[in-house]
């Protein structure tokens, strides 16, 4: 149909109606929740989607095709796809000609994509993490057929170059250098719904950055569940510091990363840090946890003193860096005790910010089967007195900026407050400033004038 200004919509939808319809245009909406994975995944959608000449659009009740891209790291996040699915009933009714498709990490486990179809059997299409390029066929199946299309493959394939991609903002931009993860940590879903970690060839990521900065962008950030372990599966000797090097020489501004796994912090990655002008002085390291004992029910691979000894060692190389953290209270068995070496590491730290995340059990994980289970008020009180201390902590990190200069990357207007910019400094931190809407993608300097526990204020200088 492609290149055809108008056409006949002739078919059976799911709700068992006969439909006509004479369409001019087709558009589309893909709803991504969970991580960058899903961002890069909801990128490479809307990119086969508009070769097959589909327009995107922001409203839901104008689209011919929506796509959830779900994630199943917490319940929280799946409960949040179920509800937007029910939801979502009512526009199919509506439209019976509307393609609804859910793919992603949920989708991915072969019992939730069962329990999707027969939930909501008015889906067209449950398809996997593993599957995305397929997405065209499994549109034209879905045309085809009275039943959902379901398309889930269990294993990872190779990893794909060059499949189109439509990408949000001109200015930012993210490159997966690593698929999958080798972790395992017991609490973790992504393994399972992500596949074995899968490098990218380093001259496929140099090549797109340089794209990137063809295209005026200025900053880029490197993705991976572990991007530590970058290329330990290429078979050539190439880690992920010779890849930071190699970025900073592409010529784009800015370079950041995420995330890091402590057990894979070499001092090579850190020399490489510190060596990088454009790399950025911020690192996000998840702890998880204080305590020893839970960091190996966890398995983690590192103690607390290996831990607080690396964040003395990247301190040193990389004065004011940027720290920041994700947190889990609650896992299986934590004491009291347990809670307060958390509490403790986080003052020891002293992070900039912390995701905190009370613990969620998965079903198919080591820790969702472990005895002792933290009863749910518990690990919510945990929560709100990990929350308290940290927000105070990144207020006082916030504070010690004032008077001081920082180097921004103008983002554009502020969404807060439309009189002011906004910009991003190299440790990460969000500051609005007064200035004119044309520094927006310019490199500006500021000077802190004040501080709360999100944001920084400042005046151009
Ligand atoms: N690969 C990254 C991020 C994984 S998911 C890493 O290793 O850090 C992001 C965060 O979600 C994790 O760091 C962890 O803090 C949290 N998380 C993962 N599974 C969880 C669970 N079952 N319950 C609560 N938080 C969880
Ligand atoms: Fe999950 Fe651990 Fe892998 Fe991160 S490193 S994605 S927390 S298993
Ligand atoms: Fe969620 Fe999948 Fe990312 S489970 S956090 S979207 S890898």
């Amino acid at each position: 149909m492609i290149g055809i200004g108008i056409w006949l919509v002739l078919s059976y939808n799911k709700l068992g109606v006969f439909t006509l319809s004479t369409r001019s245009k087709r558009y589309y909406k893909i709803i991504t929740y969970g991580c960058q994975m899903n961002e890069h995944d909801a990128e490479v959608l809307a990119g086969q989607l508009e070769e097959l000449d589909y327009l995107p659009t922001e409203e839901e009740n104008r689209a011919d095709l929506i796509i959830l891209v779900t994630c199943a790291v917490r319940e929280h996040a799946e409960q949040r796809v179920y509800g937007k699915i029910g939801e979502l009933y009512r526009l199919k009714q509506a439209n019976p000609n509307l393609v609804l498709a859910v793919g992603g990490c949920m989708s991915q486990q072969s019992e939730v994509a069962k329990k999707l179809k027969q939930r909501f059997p008015y889906l067209d299409i449950i398809f996997g993490t593993h599957n995305l390029a397929d997405f065209p066929d499994l549109l034209r199946a879905a045309a085809e057929s009275q039943e959902t299309v379901m398309e889930i493959w269990d294993r990872e394939g190779e990893v794909r170059e060059h499949l189109p991609r439509v990408r949000q903002d001109g200015l930012k931009a993210w490159t997966t250098i690593m698929y999958g993860c080798n972790n395992f940590c017991t609490y973790c879903i992504v393994p399972y719904v992500r596949g074995r970690e899968r490098s990218r060839q380093p001259e496929s990521i140099i090549a797109e950055v340089r794209e990137l900065v063809d295209r005026g962008y200025k900053e880029v950030s490197l993705l991976g569940q572990n991007v530590n372990s970058y290329g330990k599966d290429l078979g050539r000797d190439y880690d992920f510091a010779d890849l930071l090097y190699a970025v900073n020489e592409t010529g784009i501004e800015r370079i950041r990363f995420t995330t890091s796994h402590p057990k894979d912090i070499s001092p090579r990655l850190i020399e490489a840090m510190a060596k990088c002008e454009h790399v950025m002085e911020h690192l996000h390291l998840p702890v998880q946890a204080g305590s020893n004992r839970i960091l190996r029910a966890m398995n983690r691979r590192y103690t607390r003193e290996r831990y607080l000894e690396l964040i003395e060692q990247i301190r040193k190389a990389v004065p004011n860096i940027t720290l920041t953290t994700d947190v889990i209270v609650g896992f299986p068995g934590e004491t009291e005790e347990d809670f307060a070496d958390t509490l403790s590491l986080v003052e020891t730290v002293r992070y900039d910010a912390a995701f905190t995340f009370a613990y969620s059990p998965r079903g198919g994980t080591p820790a969702a089967k472990m005895q002792e289970q933290v009863p749910e008020a518990v690990r919510k009180d945990r929560l709100l007195r990990l929350i308290e201390l940290q927000n105070r902590i990144s207020l006082e990190r916030n504070q010690e900026l004032i008077g001081g200069e920082q180097e921004l990357l103008v983002e554009g207007p502020s969404k807060n407050d439309p009189d002011k910019l906004t910009g991003r400094t190299r440790g990460n931190k969000l500051v609005h400033f007064v200035g004119a809407e044309g520094l927006t993608g310019q490199i500006v300097q500021v000077r802190i004038t004040d501080a709360q526990t999100w944001n920084l204020f400042g005046e151009l200088i």
